[in-house]
């Protein structure tokens, strides 16, 4: 089969396909024993940077769980780390940047740096997983977005109520401006990087959206991820994700995708219903679902296509990533029960 007519790529443009295509956030990771077996021996950065595992890491699970594209192995938090905020990956738990940005003097000191030249190593891993994947799935590339980087970028890591970002857009909207600004540069360049590298279609991950108000991601992040989905290299498509965005889910889409994800707190249909036919859904399995039976699996499966209506440019996902002690069976049952219902 051709890439331009797989059904992940059909479905990103709302044409027929003979089923519905599904992949996994976090398809690559911990629940995974080869991923845990490469991990035993490199820290996460160290595999993010060496293309051939990366690219390795990449292809794995296509194999594995049969899922219907890759997802390129990297990290959303990646680009941050050439601006010099001191970026790790702690053992046992979430990312931690030493050097927030807290001050206006905080983002004029990020270091300026050109994504073209620097993360050569991702556009490596893009140019060796397309290259092995010839033509049997798509591979998607991806970046966080404006919003969910500068949350990382002034929490210093993952957050419960996001107080140090939200003061800084009340308190210095000029230099959230400047900050959101380098930020839409940046990601924007490097997912055409990307995209030149043979990625076929990209996700933008504003993973923590859900927390803001419809004012507020009306005022500080609609123009940001806009003008990066705008300015994507023409016929890729994007998928843009976000996740307790129940309540902003018409704004999620005024900034743009041709593909909405959809997480697990909303039903399907009323939130396809919502965002409007004329666009592409992604979900919206709840990740915790798979620690059940499979039988339970597939009877979720099935609940979320008969959402679906079999209506074009569905695609089925999680709503969020898979967890670190998912039963790896229980994932090949949810594609293999995706696969079998929705066949056409
Ligand atoms: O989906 C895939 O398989 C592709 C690779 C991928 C990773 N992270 C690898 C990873 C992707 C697409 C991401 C995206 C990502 N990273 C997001 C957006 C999606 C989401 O989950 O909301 C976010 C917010 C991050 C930031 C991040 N990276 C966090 C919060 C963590 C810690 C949580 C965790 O799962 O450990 C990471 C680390 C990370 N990124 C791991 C993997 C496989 C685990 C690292 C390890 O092996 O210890």
């Amino acid at each position: 089969m051709a890439k331009a007519t797989h059904p992940f790529l059909a479905a990103c443009r709302r044409e027929e396909s003979s089923y519905t295509p599904v992949w996994l956030m976090r398809q690559a990771g911990r629940y995974m024993e080869e991923y845990r077996k490469l991990r035993a021996e490199h820290d996460f950065l160290e595999l993010c940077k060496n293309s051939d595992l990366a690219a390795e890491i990449t292809i794995t699970p296509v194999e594995r769980l049969a899922v219907d594209a890759a997802i390129l192995f990297a990290d959303i938090l990646l680009v941050l780390e050439p601006m010099g905020i001191g970026l790790e990956y702690a053992k046992n738990g979430g990312p931690v940047i030493h050097h927030p940005v807290r001050s206006g003097k905080d983002v004029d000191a990020l270091k300026e740096f050109n994504p073209k030249e620097e993360l050569v190593f991702v556009y490596e891993t893009v140019k060796k997983s397309s290259k092995a994947l010839k033509t049997k799935v798509p591979l998607i590339g991806f970046a966080g977005a404006p919003f969910t980087l500068a949350s990382y970028l002034i929490e210093g890591g993952g957050s419960r109520n996001y107080v140090h970002t939200k003061k800084f857009f009340y308190s210095a909207p000029e230099a959230w401006k400047r900050l959101m600004e380098r930020l839409t540069e940046v990601v924007t360049d490097y997912l055409n990087c990307q995209i030149a590298a043979g990625a076929d279609a990209v996700q933008l991950f504003d993973s923590w959206a859900g927390c803001l108000t419809p004012m507020d991601y009306e005022n500080f992040v609609l123009p940001y991820s806009k003008a990066v989905i705008d300015g994507i290299t023409p016929g890729t498509p994007v998928i843009h994700f976000s996740t307790g965005t129940a309540g902003l889910l018409q704004q999620v889409r005024a900034a743009g995708g041709d593909v909405i994800g959809l997480d697990w707190r909303v039903n399907l249909d009323e939130a396809w219903k919502t965002v409007g036919h004329d666009i592409a859904v992604q979900g919206n399995l709840d990740p915790v679902a798979l620690f059940a039976s499979p039988k339970e699996i597939k009877t979720r499966a099935a609940e979320i296509l008969r959402r679906a209506e079999g209506r074009v440019g569905h695609i089925f996902n999680l709503g969020h990533g898979v967890l670190p002690e998912t039963p790896v069976d229980h994932v090949i049952a949810l594609v293999d029960a995706v696969h079998e219902l929705s066949s056409r």
